[in-house]
């Protein structure tokens, strides 16, 4: 078998090599390069592609990968709304992704941020750099007086769940699929505008979807508390960037965590030199601010998770290749 692995990164390149020394039946070529339209025909040849970008899968592309004859398409991560559906059903091909490589990264980075977020991390630090030790203004609520609404408790909804419960704070939930263990805890309330009503921190786990675009919008903002902090380390798509922006000049929002932005792709995990030179005036507005903290969507971005991305992807391709089969198979109506 021949797989074609795409957009390989350095940090990934070491579980690489190592996989392939694990599997000397299978012929391995990792490219640095992501798959696009200028990429696509090194695929040629190649059973199967592993892949891992945030830009798009177009039409073009896929249709490209059908031409070739390639059937099976492993995705390293998780989700799934950057791909063209249609066209990688008119060409039959099997898609996997990653469920799983390691919830609790981002359980436990979205649960740091909100940590900083509370403790007020930004300001002590900016202070104590223009040489002020002093405490006040920023004295700080705790996390264990507060009700966390998660929206969405899927596998990482789940993992944030657990550390915020060992703070000590009250979690309620929404999802349209509710777990039967924490259903039976009564964690679930029965509608969003239910946990914006309650919540003092609303914590978004959810996958981008057609009918969640913007789902974090100005009626969604208004039925939520005074002062309630926002948690986004999902999807950028499901906050209306202006609505946030809104919120947060009016003091509706005291502060949000931003590990993901709608407009990212091409942004995120790239260097401008400066931040003057960041091609963004609407993410510069919210980075400004010291009560939001913007990360480049690295709550996933650990050694443990890479590894599971690379091996898990690769795993996955053979298993197709081998059995027709793979249980991370993705089943998309
Ligand atoms: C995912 O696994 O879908 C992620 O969001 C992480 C990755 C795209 C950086």
């Amino acid at each position: 078998m021949k797989i074609v692995a795409y957009g390989i990164r350095d940090d990934e390149r070491p579980f690489l090599d190592q996989w392939s020394k694990e599997n000397p039946d299978v012929e391995v070529v990792g490219k640095s390069e992501l798959l696009d339209d200028q990429t696509v025909a090194d695929a040629k040849g190649a059973d199967g592609i592993v892949v891992y970008q945030q830009k798009p899968y177009t039409a073009s592309v896929i249709n490209k990968l059908g031409e070739y004859g390639i059937k099976f398409m492993s995705l390293r991560n998780v989700g799934i709304d950057n791909i063209d559906w249609p066209a990688i059903k008119a060409n039959d091909i099997q898609v996997t992704n990653v469920p799983a490589y390691s919830p609790e990264a981002i359980g436990e980075y979205t649960v740091t941020t909100l940590m900083m977020l509370l403790r007020h991390a930004r300001q002590f630090i900016r202070k104590e750099s223009q040489g002020n030790f002093k405490w006040a203004p920023d004295i700080a609520d705790e996390l264990n007086q507060m009700t966390v609404g998660v929206y969405a408790t899927g596998k990482i909804g789940r993992a944030a769940i657990n550390i915020y419960r060992g703070f000590g704070a009250k979690v309620i939930a929404y999802d349209i699929y509710r777990n039967p263990e924490l259903d039976a805890e009564g964690i679930y309330v029965d509608t969003p505008e239910e946990l914006y009503a309650q919540s003092d921190v609303i914590s978004l786990h959810a996958p981008a979807t057609a009918e969640n675009e913007h789902m974090l919008n100005d009626q969604a903002f208004a039925n939520m508390k005074d002062g309630v902090w926002i948690l986004n380390p999902a999807r950028g798509t499901l906050i209306d960037t202006d609505a946030l922006i809104r919120a947060l000049d009016s003091g509706k929002v005291a502060g949000a965590g931003l590990d993901v932005y709608e407009d990212e792709v091409g942004i995120f995990n790239s260097d401008f030199g400066s931040f003057d030179a960041i091609p963004d005036e609407r993410l510069k507005d919210l980075m400004k601010r010291e009560n939001v903290i913007v990360t480049p969507h690295i709550a996933f971005y650990t050694k443990r998770a890479v590894k599971n991305m690379v091996y898990y992807a690769m795993d996955a391709n053979k298993d197709l290749f081998e059995t027709g089969k793979s249980d991370k198979l993705v089943q998309v109506d």
